[in-house]
């Protein structure tokens, strides 16, 4: 079975919006479009649920059983109990949080692993606890290629490491890590793990309670929702981290890691998302019966299938090429389509060339300098970056790869 490609493609409102016709998408790792189910939901919020929520005259209580809806049906896709999820404004405001809890519980001479491929979100929280006598140290990418061996990792475990944070997928080297097997040699040392899953969960949302971390974080602008951070985190390490919330919300995990106010008329409309998930499902002819866990694995796989055919074609097109770096491997199946390219030129000036053709993509460090200085990238003048996902049709790609022939 392959993607329905015009179906998708008519579930997001910015594919027939004239202003964006003749324009192919490929900052999409920057945050992706929206689906119409997620709009709809939050247009319906805010013209007529937006009020208090939770109390028991009628526009309150459709808000707030909204915002339960995204959060209960969101979890059961991700594969984990409705209380292990919670919201919060991005994820790396949602990483400080965590730090700050980690923070607490954490002796001095305790250590923390953070790597050299994650964006700054998913490092930069982790290592600013060095300043409170937490030992943090650096699994560290091959300069060559990007790759994390979970072999160096082995060789930094030890029983006083608490924590080892890395992502599911770099946002400039693109490498899908593996999830399970990190998590596993992490847990056999008796530390907790921190999974980034921000440049990942656009190409389908993991199934997180097989994978095994004990924190997942994405943000669902980037996984055609709208502005806000999603954040696994399981009951065990939930209940055990200190409460960062106010101190009469302690009971309930999901209030535990989001001190604010949350923004309610965002979580509501992340239901959309599960939203997308099942009409994918449901078109593409899955069974009635499966879980939400299963149709989410499905669309899953529809997508990454999808994804790893236009990307194929692209890393053909770009290893052919003289004139560029391409960050992170290869081979379409172990990689995301998000694409770093290091250019001998300036890469922003490369992108405003392609926007002369109808590309959107953008050039820079994308928040992970670690990754490109470690890689031997100038950071300050950064890479071009090409990325992508399903909805992506065969003309945009063609759209691409001309473009690209006529400014490279
Ligand atoms: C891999 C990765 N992690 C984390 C983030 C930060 O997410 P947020 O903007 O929700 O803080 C980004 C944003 O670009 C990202 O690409």
């Amino acid at each position: 079975m392959t993607l329905d490609l015009d179906f998708v493609r008519a579930q997001f409102p910015a594919f027939a919006e004239p202003s964006l016709q003749g324009q192919a998408f490929f900052e999409n790792a920057g945050g992706s479009y929206t689906c119409g189910a997620v709009i709809d939901r939050l247009t319906r919020f805010y013209t007529q649920r937006k009020v208090q929520p939770y109390a028991d005259y009628e526009a309150s209580r459709l808000g707030g059983a909204e915002m339960d809806e995204a959060r209960i049906r969101m979890a059961a896709i991700l594969g984990v109990e409705d209380d292990e999820l919670s919201f919060g404004p991005s994820t790396t405001q949602n990483t400080y949080v965590l730090a700050q809890a980690f923070a607490q519980m954490m002796q001095p001479g305790e250590a923390i692993i953070v790597t050299n491929q994650d964006h700054e979100a998913n490092t930069g929280p982790w290592r600013r606890l060095a300043d409170r006598g937490i030992d943090v140290r650096e699994w560290k990418v091959d300069p060559g290629t990007g790759h994390l061996d979970p072999a160096a990792l082995e060789e930094l475990l030890d029983d006083t490491v608490r924590l080892v944070c890395f992502p599911h997928c770099s946002n400039v080297v693109g490498e899908i890590n593996p999830v399970t097997e990190i998590t596993a040699l992490a847990h056999a040392a008796g530390a907790f793990v921190c999974v980034d899953g921000v440049s990942y969960a656009p190409h389908g949302f993991a199934d997180v309670g097989a994978l095994g971390p004990d924190i997942y974080l994405f943000s669902a602008y980037k996984t055609y929702g709208p502005h806000q951070g999603l954040m696994v985190i399981r009951r065990a390490l939930g209940e055990l981290l200190p409460n960062q919330g106010h101190y009469f919300n302690a009971g309930s995990l999901y209030k535990r890691f989001t001190p604010a106010g949350p923004d309610h008329a965002q979580i509501a409309a992340c239901a959309g998302m599960a939203d997308y998930v099942d009409a994918l499902f449901a078109h593409h002819g899955g069974d009635a019966k499966a879980t939400a866990a299963e149709r989410g694995h499905m669309v899953h796989d529809l997508m990454r299938a999808r994804e790893v055919t236009a990307l194929a074609r692209v890393m053909d097109a770009l290893k052919g090429r003289n004139d560029l770096r391409i960050i992170g491997p290869t081979d379409a199946e172990t990689r995301a389509p998000t694409i770093a390219l290091d250019l001998a030129r300036d890469p922003v000036a490369v992108a405003a060339q392609l926007a002369d053709h109808g590309i959107m993509a953008g050039g820079g460090d994308f928040y992970a300098t670690r990754a490109l200085q470690a890689m031997g990238v100038d950071a300050e003048r950064g890479v071009l970056r090409l990325s992508f996902t399903h909805y992506t049709n065969d003309a945009e790609v063609d759209q691409l790869l001309n473009a690209l022939d006529a400014v490279l």
